[in-house]
């Protein structure tokens, strides 16, 4: 990717969808279909560190998933286990810090603990930070930083009158990253599916039809290209962005 890096979207959220799809497309057991997308989660990461990408969010497993077949979520959640036991050393290697958001008590023990494990370990990489949401939903986000927020004001920690944007953003799961620049949804849906609520106000959203089996470096380049080329006004006209030369 041979764009400036002051160009670049800090932080690229990506909505992988298709797995599924794809698999019946060849034939095969949607099983085949999220192996597949491990594959390209492997070569978007790689790609994304090699272009200078910051953060890199990855919607792996949402609150709503959870009401799939049995056997695919068990599969799923097997698949996640056996990924970070293979993973975690290429992408120490390449200084990648790991962080993972979502209801993690609602997940496997053995899961837990595998992601607690990559955390400390990658702890202090900072060539790319890669987030993956396993168990997340925007709605869940909101209510557990509401609720803490409660829990301070009830302690007597805060007061009613000092929440504001500043306090909720510093109690989300996203907090201390920059908001996501470019949202990326794959698969020919167009919808945020109860992605990162709070956090994609001001993202640009690029829908595309590829299935995530099928996405890669060029898809990606491709998504970036398209960021490069809007005009982000965060509210204010095009005159006043001309003014102040953004
Ligand atoms: C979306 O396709 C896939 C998921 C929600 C499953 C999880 C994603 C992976 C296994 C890829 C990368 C994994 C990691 C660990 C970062 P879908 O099943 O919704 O596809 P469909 O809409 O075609 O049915």
């Amino acid at each position: 990717m041979d764009k400036p890096k002051e160009h670049l979207p800090k932080h690229v959220a990506i909505i992988m969808d298709g797995n599924g799809r794809w698999a019946s497309a060849h034939g095969k057991a949607r099983h085949a279909g999220h192996r597949a997308g491990v594959r390209s989660a492997r070569a978007v990461v790689e790609a994304a560190a090699e272009a200078g990408i910051e953060v890199l969010t990855l919607f792996a497993f949402s609150s709503e998933n959870w009401s799939r077949p049995t056997d695919e979520v068990n599969s799923l959640m097997r698949l996640f286990v056996e990924v970070l036991q293979r993973e975690v050393d290429a992408l120490h290697d390449n200084g990648i810090q790991l962080r993972f958001i979502g209801a993690r008590d609602q997940l496997p023990t053995i899961l837990q603990k595998r992601m607690a494990d990559a955390e400390a370990r990658t702890a202090g990489n900072s060539r790319m930070t890669l987030v993956v949401a396993i168990a997340y939903g925007g709605r869940w986000d909101v209510l557990q930083a509401v609720r803490r927020i409660a829990q301070k004001i009830e302690a007597g920690e805060l007061q009613p009158a000092e929440l504001d944007e500043a306090v909720l953003s510093r109690h989300m799961s996203l907090a201390g990253l920059p908001p996501p620049d470019l949202l990326i949804r794959t698969g020919g849906e167009y919808r945020v599916s109860n992605f990162l609520l709070w956090d994609l106000t001001y993202s640009e959203i690029h829908f595309c039809e590829t299935l995530w089996p099928e996405f890669g470096p060029e898809q990606l380049e491709e998504a970036v290209r398209f960021f490069v080329s809007r005009q982000r006004r965060f509210g204010r006209t095009a005159a006043q962005l001309e003014v102040i030369g953004d």
